[in-house]
């Protein structure tokens, strides 16, 4: 309620002030050296209440990573090749770059190709859990970020999606409606606190949790 009356306020102040028709020029002529208080937009993201740095809220987490410019960027890597464990992942990355994501060829060779930062765009990751619950319809995706020799540093911001569900009845696996008897379930059925388990015991340069759960 105290917000919106807020707004009704600064409606309200908004509307006195146009009337005036003084404008920024009849502020300045006014002696005026501070910004307004009607000027001052309330701050959006307020309510929002954002994790701490890697801490998981039901479902969603979110983490940013900051790659100094790296003077020997042949000598060490920005983050090891590996797949995000959930369902999906959201990335945004700024102009500067370093994703690659490993592509397997049809002779069976595999390469790093460079995810180039689009802007605007949002970069998408299919995740280990979205693999077994699509019965292998969809592939995790093998990524790496190399290090930065940019002369800026590079920004990114990953929100990764989780199921929420986390209780001892609540069981994830291939999805029914995708077993079929010509389709059969690759994946045995799990709870999220055995795959949290899983995943948190393995390196992150592993595979290892696909094949924890493969039938
Ligand atoms: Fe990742």
């Amino acid at each position: 309620m105290a917000s919106s009356a807020a707004a009704t306020d600064r409606a309200a102040l908004v509307k006195e002030f146009d009337e005036t028709h003084a404008g920024v020029r009849g502020l300045v002529e006014s002696g005026v050296s501070a910004v307004p208080e009607i000027f001052r937009h309330p701050d959006p993201y307020a309510s929002i209440p954002f994790a701490p740095h890697g801490v998981s809220i039901p479902g969603k987490s979110m983490i940013c990573h900051y790659y100094p410019v790296c003077p020997e960027p042949e000598r060490t890597m920005g983050i090891v090749p590996h797949t995000d464990p959930g369902v999906l992942t959201v990335l945004a990355q700024d102009a500067v770059g370093g994703l690659q994501v490993k592509h397997t060829a049809e002779d069976g060779g595999s390469y790093w190709v460079d995810a180039k930062p689009v802007p605007g765009a949002l970069l998408i990751n299919v995740g280990d859990l979205l693999q077994i619950m699509s019965n292998d319809r969809y592939k995790s995706v093998e990524h790496r970020v190399i290090m930065n020799s940019h002369e800026e540093a590079r920004v990114s911001g990953v929100v990764f999606f989780t199921p929420g569900k986390r209780g001892a009845l609540d069981f994830y696996g291939p999805l029914p409606g995708l077993i079929s008897s010509e389709n059969p379930p690759k994946y045995r059925s799990f709870t999220m606190s055995e795959f949290l388990g899983a995943f948190f015991k393995q390196d992150l340069a592993s595979k290892a949790i696909i094949e924890h759960f493969k039938i």
